[in-house]
């Protein structure tokens, strides 16, 4: 693959699975591939899990990794063309990228949505233009609408848990939170889930807050949490914002936090999220300290997910 931005930029989703569990096995097998190569992964937005995983990942590559963090450390940058800059951005992303294309050979960045005005955000401007201006590979580290990285770790995890004499029912519920948050992580894992299609789908959520149709044409859909949650095999907690009211929380019914009274009518589900996670406001403590939890391995498992993409790309685009 050239960029890895969502799902569209894999050719088969087994293979790649197949291949991280490889790289699970033997973190260090292709330790030579990107040996001479640089990483940067530029970060818009705060990070924990992505930032130390995907370094980990260069690392077993042989490829060396740097982070910029933008608001912290580096100059305000203005994403939009042909403005007059004299409000806070100090310099354009016309000219800043092409610095990247010039230091390094590899380009991983994050860039959350603003939340305010939803054609902005869906037509992923930030990200386009690091695309356009920098010359280089790019990963999305999370953008405005997917996080395809975290996406791809959730569905090694299935795959790694799942019981093989029968197809799991996955249901993503919808949970409350203090503030409104992107619809990134839900739209990559439905995208992800319809592209897999091994599973029987579900998307639970209140009225009013449906995902983007495009990312979830492949689900069920329901606004009765209970019933959706009924035989499940695995439940993928997650909060978002409204797509409909764009950014905004129409309504933040608390009794939506998932309990282990609800995890009852399960099929002993296993309990999943992308983290950071508010507990006893998205997901009961009962339930995240319980075994059935997937959390850590859900993150452990970004290590092999981001190798595997590394991978790809140097293959793609540096082997003779
Ligand atoms: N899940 C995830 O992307 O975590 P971070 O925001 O900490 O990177």
């Amino acid at each position: 693959m050239k960029n890895f931005i969502s799902v569209s930029d894999v050719p088969n989703i087994d293979a790649i699975i197949k291949k991280a569990l490889q790289y699970k096995s033997n973190p260090l097998m292709d330790v030579k591939l990107g040996k001479g190569k640089r990483l940067v992964m530029v970060f818009l937005n705060p990070s924990m899990r992505t930032r130390l995983s995907t370094q980990i990942a260069a690392s077993n590559l042989g490829m060396e990794s740097t982070v910029f963090n933008v608001n912290n450390e580096g100059w305000a940058i203005e994403f939009e063309d042909s403005v007059m800059m004299n409000g806070d951005s100090v310099e354009h992303i016309k000219d800043v990228a092409p610095i990247f294309g010039q230091y390094f050979d590899v380009l991983a960045v994050r860039t959350f949505p603003l939340l305010k005005n939803k054609n902005e955000d869906y037509r992923e401007h930030c990200l386009n233009q690091f695309i356009k201006y920098s010359g280089l590979p790019v990963i999305s580290l999370e953008s405005a609408t997917l996080h395809p990285l975290q996406s791809f770790s959730d569905l090694i995890t299935i795959q790694e848990t799942i019981k093989p004499t029968k197809k799991p029912k996955v249901v993503l519920t919808w949970a409350p939170h203090i503030k409104p948050l992107p619809q990134c992580v839900a739209n990559s894992f439905a995208q992800w889930m319809g592209a897999w299609g091994k599973a029987d789908f579900v998307i639970t959520c209140p009225i009013g807050y449906e995902l983007d149709k495009k990312f979830s044409t492949n689900a069920q859909i329901s606004h009765n949490q209970i019933e959706a949650l009924k035989d499940a095999d695995f439940v993928y907690a997650k909060n978002w914002s409204s797509y409909s009211q764009y950014g905004q929380m129409p309504s933040v019914d608390t009794q939506w936090m998932v309990t282990s009274e609800k995890m009852k009518v399960t099929n002993q589900a296993r309990i999943m999220h992308c983290l950071p996670v508010r507990r006893n406001v998205e997901i009961g403590d009962d339930v995240l300290d319980n075994p059935t939890s997937l959390i850590t391995q859900q993150a452990g498992n970004r290590v092999w997910a981001a190798q595997t993409i590394l991978a790809d790309i140097l293959n793609t685009n540096f082997q003779p």
